[in-house]
């Protein structure tokens, strides 16, 4: 198997995590502004460690395959950065919540470079600089955004590597596969910011109807702009996602908590941009917005 030099941008806990699951024969880079040239050992609390280099973003040696593990509203920039460092046929795989960031990293992206989305259900926190809890295991999906396109290496050591991701090669069930995921966050992601509860805290009769509603709404919007979404199905869903993430705290009660920017805007502002457009009325989900966004100060 030939060796494959991987650069993952946005070393926080899902980058790391996806740092450690990656096949023995890649080499990993790390890239963030504030790193220097260097090497640093990453680790979890499954035993798992791994020597990885580090560079900082805008460093100018090449980038061929390449994992995009920022937060959402990071990643537009962060493609902008290293695009001089991209080689002509790189591999970008951008793995976060929300929607927006796939369209806008696109745009920027030239025809020979293959631009991939996944989504991933795999839970880790970061507990302290380097070092990482696994605090879910999950599934994951990779596949093209726009168009079809042949997976690449990059794509090979993704489907070896522990998170056993799964290639789908059709476009619309991706974004059907994002818009799903978009639900789920919309559902769980504020009410447990606000509230301060791990999911599993939205299981009892006092929070159900508030994400039943957001689910509602959600899939609303979603059947508007031409998802096929089935309410009860995903209703089903993201009660099933509660379950199997009970004892987690969702990604932006953790931001909230930390004071950290949060999702909220390529989650929850682009469900409430595109819901406008379509004259549904999203006053609850932008009542919602804005309480948790003053529960951060
Ligand atoms: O954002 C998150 O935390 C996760 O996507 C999810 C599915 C809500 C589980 O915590």
């Amino acid at each position: 198997m030939d060796e494959l030099q991987v650069d993952i941008i946005g070393p926080g806990a899902m980058g790391l995590h996806c740092a450690l699951a990656l096949p023995a024969r890649c080499q990993v880079t790390l890239r963030h502004p504030d790193y220097r040239e260097g090497t640093t050992e990453i680790s979890d609390d499954t035993g798992r460690r791994r020597q990885v280099r580090t560079r900082p973003l805008n460093d100018p040696s090449r980038i061929a395959a390449a994992l995009v593990t920022t937060k959402a509203g990071r990643v537009a920039s962060a493609v902008q950065t290293v695009l001089p460092a991209l080689d002509a046929e790189a591999e970008i795989l951008l793995l976060h919540n929300g929607l927006g960031p796939q369209d806008q990293a696109a745009d920027c992206m030239s025809p020979g470079q293959r631009l991939y989305v996944g989504i991933t259900t795999e839970g880790a926190l970061r507990e302290g600089p380097g070092v990482i809890r696994h605090t879910g295991r999950g599934s994951t999906l990779a596949g093209p955004w726009r168009t079809p396109v042949t997976p690449g290496p990059l794509i090979e050591a993704l489907c070896q590597s522990s998170l056993q991701a799964h290639w789908e090669p059709d476009p619309s069930q991706v974004r059907f596969a994002v818009w799903r995921k978009l639900i789920i966050n919309c559902a769980i992601n504020p009410l447990t910011a606000l509230h301060n509860l791990p999911n599993g805290g939205l299981l009892t009769d006092t929070y159900r109807p508030a994400w039943v509603a957001l689910t509602q709404l959600a899939c609303q919007v979603a059947r508007a702009e031409g998802i096929r979404i089935d309410v009860p199905e995903m209703l089903e869903q993201v009660e099933t996602v509660m379950r199997a993430t009970a004892r987690n705290y969702s990604s932006m009660q953790q931001d909230v908590q930390h004071g950290r920017e949060t999702e909220a805007p390529q989650i929850l502002g682009e469900l409430i941009r595109r819901g406008r457009q379509h004259s549904i009325d999203m006053q609850p989900l932008e009542e919602l917005v804005s309480r948790v966004v003053n529960s951060g100060h």
